[in-house]
């Protein structure tokens, strides 16, 4: 038997890693993958090495990432339940996706993890790992073992000779999960709702009133829904999201708090750190406004909660995230030009659009001046009435009675 593991190289997936061998007599293989979490993952080798794991996969797939999962989801302005930017969602899939093809390269017939049986992520990596290989075996540690405390899993470690010092010497007291999209923190003081987090929890940004007075301004240019270029300069979708992190985190934008409602059925409080992508979507839509036509855009904005709950509950692969897909992806060929944005304090502030090829503004119409015939002001006349026929007809026969 042989076991394909999404390996982080932290203590909890070492402790699985030994586990799986221990316990199911499985050969393990390792898969550690550099999405941006800003980690080096290269030391995963010799902690899975030292663990006697022979086969082990270390990924760079930050442009994959950014390219085929985080930019197809921001040209749907996805945001689930209004607030959260789908940092962690959007990430497992990817995961999932090569920890199948890895276990179909070298002959596994199971794959693991190390999410627990409380949380989206195991369902979003399995249902992402059966769609693309039906007859996978999982295993989930974390549904099975009975090492269920923070004493007993560092028992454990000790046990097996697994360090249990990380890098920094101490653990962090939050969960916490990162790539080029954001970082979250759940878990410790946080399951308080009411409880404020300490500033020292926040990695990426700075705190909105600790920012520059002065504000910084930046371009983004879009092509077919994706920005292809910042302040006028080409870059890859991952070069773009981490300038954008970068420059966001300066700005204090992209910090959130919230209570979110889980798809085993709980809720649960995180905070979440999403300096790019909260420039991204509000840019995004931006660019939208000035080329898309009205009722696509309406759509759009209908099917959007509908697409952010798919991907929020783990379907990326699935017949009908592919069907929304297909429609956002076309309604995109018109989105095409440039925005520019005002960065202050943790605000970010639209000043300007613009679209040489696409833009639907047409200022001759829209102008308060005169617009020289171009628009009948008298058209309206009829088409204010039609429209008031039916409550012109209610209201006399509520008059009537
Ligand atoms: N609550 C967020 C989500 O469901 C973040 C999950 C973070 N995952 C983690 N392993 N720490 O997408
Ligand atoms: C976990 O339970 O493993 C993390 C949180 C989540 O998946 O929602």
């Amino acid at each position: 038997k042989k076991v394909v593991l999404a390996y982080s190289g932290g203590l909890d997936t070492s402790i699985i890693a030994k586990w799986l061998q221990d316990e199911y007599q499985c050969e393990v293989v390792t898969f550690t993958a550099d999405i941006g979490q800003g980690e080096e993952v290269e030391p995963a080798r010799a902690k899975a090495q030292a663990m006697g794991i022979k086969e082990i996969f270390i990924e760079d797939l930050r442009e994959e990432f950014a390219r085929d999962f985080v930019f197809p989801m921001f040209r749907a302005n996805a945001i689930y339940e209004g607030e959260y930017l789908l940092g962690t969602s959007i990430a497992r899939p990817l995961i999932a996706k090569r920890l199948v093809e890895i276990a179909k390269d070298v002959q596994a017939d199971a794959i693991s993890h190390g999410a627990t049986g409380k949380g989206n992520d195991q369902v979003r990596f399995e249902l992402g790992a059966y769609a693309l290989m039906p007859d996978v075996q999982v295993i989930a540690p974390w549904r099975e073992w009975d090492l269920n405390s923070r004493e007993k899993l560092m028992a454990y470690a000790e046990q097996h000779n697994i360090a249990i010092e990380n890098k920094k010497g101490k653990k962090s007291p939050y969960s916490m999960d990162a790539n080029l999209l954001h970082i979250s923190y759940e878990g410790g003081v946080l399951e308080d709702p009411w409880a404020e987090p300490e500033e020292s929890m926040w990695r990426w940004s700075v705190a909105p009133e600790n920012a520059p007075s002065e504000p910084t301004y930046i371009e983004l240019t879009y092509e077919k829904g994706d920005i292809v270029a910042l302040n006028g300069q080409a870059m890859s979708p991952a070069t773009i999201m981490a300038e954008l992190n970068k420059i966001g985190g300066a700005n204090g934008i992209g910090r959130d708090d919230l209570v979110e409602n889980r798809f085993v059925g709980m809720k649960s409080r995180g905070c979440y750190e999403t300096p790019a992508g909260t420039i991204m979507l509000k840019a995004h839509r931006a660019i939208e406004s000035i080329t898309l036509d009205r009722e696509a855009a309406h759509l759009k904005d209908e099917l959007m909660p509908r697409y952010a709950k798919l991907v929020y509950n783990g379907f990326w692969f699935s017949p009908e995230r592919e069907m929304l897909q297909a429609a956002i992806d076309h309604s995109q060929k018109v989105v095409n030009g440039v925005v520019r944005l005002k960065l202050y304090k943790g605000n970010v502030i639209v000043v300007g659009r613009k679209s040489e090829s696409d833009s639907l503004f047409d200022e001759s119409i829209a102008t308060f001046e005169d617009d020289k015939g171009a628009y009948n002001q008298k058209d309206a006349e009829g088409f204010i009435k039609l429209n008031a026929l039916r409550l012109r007809i209610a209201a006399r026969k509520r008059q009537a009675k």
